[in-house]
């Protein structure tokens, strides 16, 4: 029970990977905000939750709207009193080659994917700075942990505005973590390579793609979501305590291939 009785916003965690950590840091003993801006996906992650024991709540909100978070944030006040972690997980992709992309497709991911993570770790932060503010003594105010991808960091074909938006989710968890480590708020971010979702469903299932990819990972294998939700409960848990501004990639090797 490394996160007994934290509180824990985990944003598109209505499938996929943010289904999967809000489910694992639940049986960790987090109280789970279930975000998404699917409603229903939210409530069925946060029923599922609370059918195993756990304790959870679902919001919808959109990450990308500035008041939506607000919301969000005042009803995890509300429903559990406080929150010590963030996890900016919810994403999308809108591909297109450099030369075709719209300037709607450009705008949408990132509005989403860089915009919708500075929002919530504006929102969230000011509840942090706040427990920071009334514990000076305290080494542990919040943790956020930013879900990127590793085409932020080495590029991609075909997403560039995904590639730049996970690019500049580097640019906010090493900037957060140096404007609030001397609040004791740590903020790091997991790089991910291939994960089994609905977001990479066109590349698993086209053999032009699946292949292709494949070979590019040291393991020869995609992620499930619960391989790579083991690494933003660590970088949750007491365990990071000394850990920030890192990013941690978890991509079965597809970071060091050739
Ligand atoms: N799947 C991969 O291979 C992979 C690789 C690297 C990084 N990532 C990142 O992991 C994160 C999760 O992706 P996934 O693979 O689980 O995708 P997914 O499409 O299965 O899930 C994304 C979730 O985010 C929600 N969402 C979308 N827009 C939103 C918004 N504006 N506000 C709130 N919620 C919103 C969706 O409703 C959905 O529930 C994303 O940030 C993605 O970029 C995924």
């Amino acid at each position: 029970m490394r996160l007994r009785e934290k509180v824990a916003v985990v944003t598109g965690s209505g499938q996929g990977i943010g289904a999967a950590v809000a489910r694992s840091m639940a049986a960790e003993g987090a109280n789970v905000v279930v975000t998404d801006i699917n409603a229903s996906s939210a409530n069925d992650i946060a029923m599922e939750i609370k059918s195993a024991g756990g304790k959870a709540i679902a919001c919808e909100a959109d990450v990308a709207e500035h008041t939506q978070v607000e919301c969000l944030v005042e009803e995890s006040l509300g429903a559990f009193g406080t929150i010590d972690i963030l996890v900016n997980n919810a994403g999308i992709t809108r591909p297109a080659m450099i030369h075709k992309m719209t300037a709607e497709e450009w705008q949408q991911v990132l509005a989403v994917n860089l915009t919708g993570v500075f929002n919530c770790t504006q929102i969230v932060g000011r509840v942090f700075m706040q427990k920071a503010d009334d514990n000076p003594d305290s080494i542990a105010n919040g943790r956020i942990i930013n879900v990127t991808s590793i085409a932020g960091l080495r590029g991609t074909i075909g997403q560039i505005n995904y590639a730049a938006a996970k690019a500049g989710v580097v640019g906010i968890t090493m900037s957060a973590a140096r404007e609030w480590g001397r609040k004791g708020i740590n903020v790091n971010c997991v790089a991910l390579g291939l994960v089994e979702t609905d977001m990479t469903e066109t590349i698993r299932s086209d053999p032009r793609f699946r292949d292709q990819y494949l070979k590019g990972i040291v393991l020869r294998r995609y992620a499930m979501p619960e391989d790579v939700a083991p690494a933003v409960l660590f970088l949750a848990s007491r365990e990071a305590d000394y850990i920030t501004g890192q990013v941690l990639n978890v991509c079965g090797g597809a970071d060091i291939h050739n």
